[in-house]
């Protein structure tokens, strides 16, 4: 199942450090290679030896080790990894990892790699409680790190409650599921738009919407961990390129179309999250607007439309659009994704809490035009990204069965 997977095992200091062995010793039996670091705390629950014997591999603790090889450690092993799994994740790593400290070498990994991360928290209830852990695992969330459990249950504290670690079969099954579809996408290119373009009035001011590109940059994320060449077309926004994403970066509209429409005979696929202008002002300022104490009218004029001009020029593409809607949103989903010829429509009510601008989460609904339609609880915009991916490869015909 892990055949050629190369993952790191980051195991920290807590009494469950000792299932960590079960987590390498699966990991192993499942063909994966496997790295392991130990934090020092860790050393103390359970000897590296052990670990090294489960692995196969010498187990890393110390930042300055003897150099054995030419190369920086931490990064090398930061870029050899396919993912990380922290088991168990105690509350000062995670602390760690949202505050970005790197003061040993998984704390320093963790900081340096592209790969997926996965944290297994565990701790004393009232801990894991405590409204600074639950806001450091927001954090994490909304990175896209994946957070397994905590379980339920009898704590080494003689307590009872959840903060307990997953056990490590779970923790297994989560890793294997990331895997699942990774290359699903392999040999495709695939072309995201994101963010809100901004129609500029003068040299100060601008015409904007509320997105802020979480959508779109989750959406390219999924698609690049499916494999696709993936290309981020976007519109301003203050987050971070997803690894291995290529951006483009525009503001306007007609910026938009521009960089999409000379991009669309390359790719396969065309996913359209972002919120674009439909007017931008007939006029732009050359300096900036005075006020006079009068009223100010503004002429308006349309945009093009990026969606159905690429809904007209399609061949082999899959091409999904979304609908952001505050009222009536399948019938308006649906008039979209007959309008635009899509292939797959995303609809979400953007004024549903939890759904649509800004939120680290959304609620939609993928609409077919074969009268197919799935509804989806509130979730992740990774998740939501992940969702597509799954439907865009059988839109391609890639066998996904798991
Ligand atoms: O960025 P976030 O803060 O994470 O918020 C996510 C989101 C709410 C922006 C996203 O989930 C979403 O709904 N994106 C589409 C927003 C939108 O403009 O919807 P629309 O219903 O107005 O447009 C329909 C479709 O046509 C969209 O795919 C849009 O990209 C496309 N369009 C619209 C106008 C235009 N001139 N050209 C287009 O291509």
């Amino acid at each position: 199942m892990f055949s050629g997977r190369k993952i790191l095992v980051g195991v920290t200091g807590g009494i469950a450090a000792y299932k960590a062995a079960e987590v390498v010793s699966r990991l192993r039996k499942l063909n994966a290679e496997v790295r392991v670091a130990m934090t020092k705390s860790a050393t103390e629950f359970i000897a590296p030896l052990t670990l090294q014997s489960l692995s196969t591999n010498p187990v890393y603790v110390e930042m300055f080790n003897e150099p054995k090889l030419w190369n920086v450690e931490h990064i090398a092993l930061a870029e050899h990894i396919d993912a990380v799994v922290v088991a168990p994740a105690t509350a000062n790593i995670m602390t760690k990892m949202a505050i970005g400290l790197a003061d040993d070498f998984l704390s320093t990994v963790l900081l340096a790699t592209h790969a997926q991360i996965f944290v297994a928290p565990a701790m004393n209830h009232a801990m894991y409680h405590h409204p600074a852990i639950q806001a450091n695992l927001a954090i994490l969330k909304d990175r896209g790190v994946q957070i397994i459990g905590p379980a339920t249950g009898f704590q080494a504290c003689g307590t009872e409650g959840d903060g307990r670690m997953s056990e490590p079969v779970e923790i297994v099954e989560s890793l294997a599921r990331f895997f699942v579809g990774s290359d699903w996408l392999k040999g495709k290119k695939a072309l995201v738009t994101a963010g809100g373009t901004q129609e500029p009035l003068d040299p100060v001011r601008y015409l904007g919407n509320r997105s802020s590109g979480r959508m779109g940059y989750a959406i390219a994320q999924a698609l690049q961990e499916a494999g696709a060449e993936t290309i981020l077309v976007s519109a301003p926004a203050n987050l971070a390129t997803p690894p291995g994403v290529s951006r483009v970066s525009v503001q306007t509209a007609l910026e938009m179309y521009e960089a999409v429409l000379a991009r669309f005979s390359e790719v396969d696929v065309v996913v359209k999250a972002a919120a674009v202008a439909d007017y931008r002002p007939a006029f732009q300022a050359e300096q900036k607007i005075k006020k006079d104490g009068s009223n100010l009218t503004l002429e308006l004029i349309p945009n093009p439309d990026i969606l159905a001009e690429l809904g007209r020029k399609k061949t082999s593409q899959i091409l999904i659009g979304f609908a952001a809607e505050t009222e009536n949103l399948l019938t308006n989903a649906q008039n979209k994704m007959i309008r635009k010829n899509v292939n797959l429509l995303v609809a979400n009510d953007v004024t549903k809490p939890g759904a649509g601008f800004g939120s680290s989460t959304n609620i939609v609904s993928f609409l077919f035009p074969d009268g197919r339609r799935i509804d989806f609880p509130q979730m992740s915009k990774l998740e939501v990204g992940r969702h597509l991916v799954r439907e865009i490869a059988g839109l391609l015909g890639v066998e996904t069965k798991e």
